[in-house]
């Protein structure tokens, strides 16, 4: 049983809620670790088809614990278990959503980079303040956020540390909606729900070419989406989806 996550099952979309409350669910060894331990369980099981990550009313997630990071010195962070955690994150291949209420930021902020989609409550700050620390961010804060909102406010973000609120975070691309806070959670299950209900084959593998798209110059992606897309011609689920369509019925999608 995990100690720093509550999980709950949704049908086929598995609800993950950071729970630290006593830190603002800063991020622990401990619980990066339960973290992608939970995550590669719902990888390996076929019956959950997405996940929804969420923290607190308060707090997504307020970075690293910065206690346990004062613990470690130079040879300690060459040597960081953390690292092979974000790993394993960062190599989740089911639909992750992350539900942002209060404050993302540093690790937190992160945290939510990770996801596939962002649903923010209209209170959440995402920010990356580790330059007040005298550091820098250190999972994927500089290359996933600059790739979201662009280079003067990812630089604007990183170099002075300033936050920045739901609204312009959905201006500029970082989340994909903003809703009341009291709302975040049920409308990422509801999205998440959705997605759920398609061919987990097709969603796997447009996630896949939609990663690539920010990673390969154009020819290679499109070399990679014809793949993918010819391979899912070989699936019972294409033949269902098209069958359905043609009996003006629900498809049952089976992963096949
Ligand atoms: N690590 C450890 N504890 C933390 C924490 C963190 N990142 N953030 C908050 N807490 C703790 C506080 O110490 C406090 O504990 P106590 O009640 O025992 O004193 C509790 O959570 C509540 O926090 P505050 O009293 O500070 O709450 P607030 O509402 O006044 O302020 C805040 C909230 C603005 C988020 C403030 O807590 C803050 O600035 N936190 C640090 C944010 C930060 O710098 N994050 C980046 C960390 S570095 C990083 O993330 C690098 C990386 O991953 C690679």
């Amino acid at each position: 049983m995990p100690h720093t996550l509550v999980v709950q099952a949704h049908q086929a979309v598995c609800l993950i809620t950071l729970h630290r409350p006593q830190a603002l669910n800063a991020l622990t060894t401990e619980l990066l670790g339960e973290l992608a331990a939970e995550l590669q369980r719902c990888a390996d099981d076929p019956q959950v088809r997405a996940v929804v990550l969420t923290g607190s009313r308060k707090a997504f997630a307020a970075g690293a614990d910065l206690n346990e990071m004062a613990e470690r010195d130079l040879v300690g962070m060459l040597d960081d278990p953390r690292q092979a955690h974000w790993q394993q994150i960062t190599r989740f291949p089911k639909p992750l959503i992350a539900a942002v209420n209060g404050y993302a930021l540093g690790g937190g902020c992160e945290l939510a980079m990770h996801a596939d989609i962002l649903i923010a409550g209209d209170d959440a700050q995402f920010g990356q303040p580790e330059i007040n620390l005298g550091i820098m961010p250190g999972a994927g804060g500089t290359q996933r956020l600059l790739r979201a909102v662009g280079k003067s406010l990812a630089m604007q973000m990183v170099l002075s540390g300033e936050a920045i609120g739901a609204r312009r975070a959905l201006d500029a691309g970082l989340v994909s909606e903003i809703t009341p806070p009291e709302l975040t959670v049920e409308r990422a299950l509801q999205v998440a729900q959705r997605i759920a209900a398609k061919a987990p084959l097709a969603v796997r593998l447009a996630k896949e070419a939609l990663l690539k798209a920010q990673d390969v110059d154009l020819a290679s992606g499109l070399r990679f989406e014809r793949h993918a897309f010819t391979l899912l011609a070989g699936t019972a689920d294409r033949n269902e989806g098209i069958r359905a369509f043609q009996d003006k019925r629900p498809a049952e999608f089976l992963g096949r």
